[in-house]
C-alpha cells in the first residue's frame, strides 16, 4: 500500500525539504515553505519491470525527424490583432499560455473575449473554478460574446477535466484559474505549489498530446509575483502578465516568455463597458495631454520587444528641504538615473548636490531600452536651466560615461514611428548616420557625437 509522506516545499522555487525552514536555502526567500502531503503511487523496483514491458508504449512517443508532419496554418488568429501580435502571429496549436495579473485587472474578461473569437474554429471550452456558468454568461452578454459553441464547465477536479477534454477535444481551452484546480492523487489543498505544478504538468501533457491550446489564469501575490512555484513558468510555453494602475482605464499586457514569438512584447488595451479594446496607436495614447513647448520633458522612441513606443520622460528639480538629496524615479532604472545625473552634472556643469530630483515616465511603462538615456539627460538639463524644449523634437541615444552618444539598434523603426506621429526633428547618434542615410525621412535629423554638442544646441 502507498505511504503518505509529508514534506515542505518552497513556494518560490519549488525546493523540497523534510524539515520546515524559515529561509529557503536554495533561493533565499523567507517564509515561503508550506507543508504538503504526497501520496506515492509507487516507483519501487517491482514497477520497473512493469515499465519495461511498456517499452512498446514508450516507443510510440518517438518520431524520426522525417515523420513529423508540420501542419500549415497552425496558428489560430483573432480580430484582436494586438493580442495575436503578442503571441507571435496567433495561437499555436498545443501551446500553453499562462496569463497572470492582479485581482480584477481583466484576465477573465480578456479570455472570454478571446474564446469568443476562437469559436470560428469549432467548440471551445471555458473552465472556471471561480465563477458560476451564469456569472460567466452574464459577462459574455455585456461583452457581446454569446456564441453557441462556447462550453462552460464548473469544475476543479483535474481528473474530470482531463477526461472531458480527452473525450470532447475542444479547439481551445481556458482554465480560470490554476489556483482552484486540484489533483486528487495529492492530499494538499488547491493552490499549493505541488497542486499547481502537478495540474499544470497534466495540462501540458493534454495540450501536447491532443494539440489543443490552453490558456491558464494564474493569480499573483501581493508582491506581484506569480502565486505558485517559479518553475511553473518553465513548464508553460508563454507567460503574459497584465499590468495597470488601479482606477486607470488602460491595461498593459506584456509577454515575459514566449516559445513561439519574441519576448518583452507589449500591447495596450483600454477597459470599457464592452470589455477590453485594443489600443493600436499606443504612442498617441502615451503622448496625449502635451503642450507645444515644455521645460523638463523629452520624448523618446523606445523599443519594447519588436514594437516602438513613444514615451515622454519628465524631470523635476526642487530645492532640498532636509537630509540627503532625494532621487525619486518612476519608469526608469534608478541606478541608471544616478549614472545619467552624474554625467549631466559633470558635462552640463549642473550642481544637484542640494537639490531633489524626480524623474517620471507617465503611462506605467518602465523603460529598459538604453536608447532613452539621451532623453533623460536632456529633460534634466532643460529643467535645471529652465530652457523649454519643442515637443515636436525627440531624442535617441545611449550615453557613455564620458558623455559620448552611442549607436542604437533598430533606428529605422524608431524614426518611422516619430514620422508617423508628426514629429519634426530628432536628436540621433552620429554613429547611426550611415544606416540612417540609406533611407529618407521627413524628419530633421540632428546628428550628435556627445553631450557637449547637445548643451551647445540647448543654449541656442
Ligand atoms: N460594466 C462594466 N463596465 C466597465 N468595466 C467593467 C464593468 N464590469 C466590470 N468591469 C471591469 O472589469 C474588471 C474585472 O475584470 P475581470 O473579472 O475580468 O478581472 P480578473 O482579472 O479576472 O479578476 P479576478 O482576479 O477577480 O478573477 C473590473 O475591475 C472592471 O474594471
Ligand atoms: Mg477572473
Amino acid at each position: 500500500m502507498a505511504k503518505n509522506k509529508s514534506f515542505y516545499i518552497c513556494g518560490e522555487c519549488g525546493y523540497r525539504t523534510l524539515k520546515w525552514m524559515g529561509k529557503c536555502s536554495e533561493c533565499g526567500e523567507w517564509g515561503s515553505f508550506v507543508e504538503e502531503v504526497e501520496i506515492k503511487s509507487g516507483t519501487s523496483t517491482s514497477n520497473i519491470n512493469k515499465k519495461l514491458t511498456n517499452i512498446n508504449e514508450s516507443s510510440k512517443k518517438v518520431f524520426s525527424f522525417q515523420d513529423v508532419i508540420i501542419e500549415e496554418n497552425f496558428r489560430y488568429t483573432t480580430e484582436i490583432s494586438e493580442f495575436d501580435r503578442l503571441l507571435g502571429g496567433g495561437l499555436v496549436k498545443g501551446e500553453v499560455v499562462l496569463i497572470t495579473g492582479n485581482p480584477g485587472i481583466g484576465k477573465s474578461t480578456l479570455l472570454l473575449q478571446l474564446i469568443g473569437e476562437y469559436t470560428k474554429y469549432g467548440d471551445v471550452l471555458y473552465i472556471s473554478g471561480e465563477e458560476s456558468p451564469m456569472q460567466i454568461k452574464n459577462r459574455g452578454k455585456r461583452l457581446g460574446v454569446t456564441h453557441d459553441n462556447i462550453f462552460l464547465m464548473s469544475e476543479t477536479d483535474m481528473t474530470n477535466i482531463y477526461e472531458y477534454i480527452s473525450l470532447k477535444k475542444p479547439k481551445v481551452v481556458v482554465i480560470d484559474s490554476i489556483q482552484t484546480i486540484y489533483n486528487s492523487t495529492y492530499d494538499s489543498m488547491p493552490g499549493t505549489p505541488t497542486q499547481i505544478k502537478e495540474c499544470t504538468m497534466k495540462i501540458v501533457e493534454l495540450a501536447k498530446s491532443l494539440n489543443i491550446p490552453f490558456f491558464i489564469v494564474g493569480h499573483i501575490t501581493k508582491e506581484g509575483k506569480l502565486a505558485g512555484p517559479k518553475l511553473l513558468e518553465h513548464i508553460v510555453d508563454a507567460v503574459f502578465s497584465f499590468e495597470g494602475e488601479e482606477g486607470l482605464f488602460y491595461r498593459i499586457l506584456r509577454s515575459s516568455k514566449n516559445r513561439f514569438g519574441s519576448t518583452n512584447e507589449l500591447a495596450v488595451f483600454s477597459m470599457e463597458e464592452a470589455g477590453l479594446r485594443e489600443v493600436k496607436n499606443s504612442s498617441e495614447f502615451f503622448l496625449s495631454e502635451r503642450e507645444e513647448k515644455n521645460i523638463g520633458s523629452m520624448v523618446v522612441p523606445i523599443l519594447e520587444g519588436t514594437k516602438v513606443f513613444l514615451l515622454e520622460i519628465q524631470a523635476l528639480i526642487t530645492d532640498m528641504n532636509i537630509g540627503i538629496p532625494k532621487r525619486i524615479v518612476q519608469g526608469y532604472d534608478r541606478n541608471r538615473i544616478q549614472i545619467l545625473t552624474a554625467i549631466g552634472e559633470k558635462i552640463g556643469k549642473m550642481n544637484l548636490g542640494m537639490k531633489d530630483l524626480f524623474v517620471n515616465v507617465p503611462g506605467g511603462i518602465t523603460i529598459k531600452d538604453p536608447a532613452g538615456d539621451l532623453g533623460v539627460v536632456i529633460s534634466i538639463l532643460s529643467m535645471y536651466r529652465g530652457i523649454p524644449i519643442s515637443q515636436k523634437i525627440a531624442a535617441i541615444g545611449e550615453l557613455g560615461l564620458r558623455g559620448e552618444i552611442r549607436k542604437v539598434f533598430f533606428i529605422d523603426k524608431r524614426l518611422r514611428e516619430l514620422e508617423k506621429l508628426g514629429f519634426k526633428g530628432v536628436y540621433v547618434p552620429i554613429s547611426n548616420k550611415k544606416e540612417i542615410e540609406k533611407n529618407s525621412y521627413k524628419l530633421k535629423l540632428i546628428y550628435l557625437k556627445n553631450l557637449e554638442e547637445v548643451i551647445e544646441r540647448m543654449v541656442e
